[in-house]
């Protein structure tokens, strides 16, 4: 029995978190929901959008599995996103891309991932206004690369190169014009890269690496890279594969894992029942081959894949003009667990 704390979000998060929560008891692993909010829901709840209650569960279950969160507009809040990734160290962004049958997209046989420093970088947030007379002449942002950090990232991405059996990891940098910050991060790429000979080792120029990916995706196998970098390439790499509402992504650190749909609240289509719960899906399976249970994590993918293959229950933005809507697609890949 996994103990799991479940935030259900904001906007279409309850509704795409449990089409996911079903498709994850349909395979037979036994979970303990524990439900705790986070978001708008309880700002309006508590006045705060991450209570004390919430940090607790997480800190005790050591995972979470989270919908989308809406980021309160002014009122001083800062990203709950950002604080859940800074309070339990949540250091390694996973997000795989990896090509559908029946997506409506050019780039065919993608399968790569992203694994982004999620917790240094110009993400550190150490930025100020220059001002002459009050006047805002200009501003300055500092990128915090260390040793530790840099290290732990990239030896996370060859393990999971090892793990996942894939052959290959690329160091993305600009360590050209960055010399220091781009520049220690590759220093410490190629020097791990020689405890791992049977993963092969490459790197390349954030820019070139940006062309080749749209160019050339199927080169690419595992990417590892620097917070920012890795938050805009993967960004990129789910255009690829047909768009955002396929994918997902872990958070993973020392203290906790947080798995999540890699989209936000979609407030534009929220209660209209039509999103696409793959992504939501996909971070369940993300979860479970987490917590051991690989094969149940598999059948999800292999439904999923099957479902979107088949191209009937599919949401309007997967298939436009479909009539179909989140329920109708977790029941198919429901149905195909049976
Ligand atoms: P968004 O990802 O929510 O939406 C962008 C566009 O994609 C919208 O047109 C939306 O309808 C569509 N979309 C997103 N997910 C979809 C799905 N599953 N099925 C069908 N269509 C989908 O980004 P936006 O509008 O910039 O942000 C809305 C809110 O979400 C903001 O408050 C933002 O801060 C938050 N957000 C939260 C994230 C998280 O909790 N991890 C990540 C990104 C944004």
């Amino acid at each position: 029995m996994h103990t799991i704390t479940l935030i259900p979000g904001d906007g279409i998060g309850p509704a795409i978190v449990a089409a996911a929560v079903r498709v994850i008891e349909a395979t037979g692993v036994e979970v303990q929901w524990e439900q705790q909010i986070a978001g708008m829901a309880a700002v309006e709840k508590h006045g705060n959008p991450l209570p004390d209650a919430t940090l607790e569960s997480i800190r005790k279950n050591r995972i979470c599995f989270k919908g989308p969160l809406t980021t309160p507009i002014g009122g001083g809040y800062r990203s709950v996103n950002v604080t859940l990734r800074q309070t339990f160290n949540l250091y390694a962004n996973v997000r795989p891309a990896i090509s559908f049958e029946g997506t409506d997209t050019p780039f065919k046989n993608v399968n790569l991932v992203t694994v982004r420093e999620n917790t240094e970088g110009l993400y550190a947030g150490i930025e100020h206004f220059i001002k002459v007379d009050e006047e805002k002449i200009g501003a300055e942002s500092i990128a915090i690369v260390t040793r530790k950090g840099s290290e732990r990232i990239i030896r996370y991405a060859f393990e999971y190169a090892r793990k996942a059996q894939r052959k290959k990891v690329t160091l993305v940098h600009k360590a050209n014009i960055l010399k220091c910050t781009s520049g220690l991060f590759l220093e410490i790429g190629r020097e791990i890269a020689k405890e791992y000979p049977d993963i092969e080792f490459d790197d390349r120029i954030v820019d070139a690496a940006s062309m080749l990916l749209v160019m050339k995706p199927q080169i690419f196998d595992v990417l590892v890279t620097t917070n920012l970098f890795g938050d805009i390439l993967s960004d990129l790499a789910s255009g690829l594969i047909g768009g955002l509402g396929l994918t997902a992504g872990a958070n993973i650190g020392a203290d906790a894992a947080l798995f999540e749909a890699v989209h936000g609240s979609a407030p534009d289509i929220a209660h209209l029942g039509i999103a696409n719960p793959t992504a939501m899906i996909l971070a369940g399976a993300m979860m479970l081959e987490h917590l051991g249970e690989l094969s149940a994590a598999r059948r999800i993918e292999q439904a999923v894949r099957e479902v979107i293959k088949e191209g009937v229950y599919l949401t309007p933005d997967l298939k436009p003009g479909s009539t179909y809507g989140t329920d109708d697609l977790a029941d198919a890949v429901v149905r195909k667990l049976g």
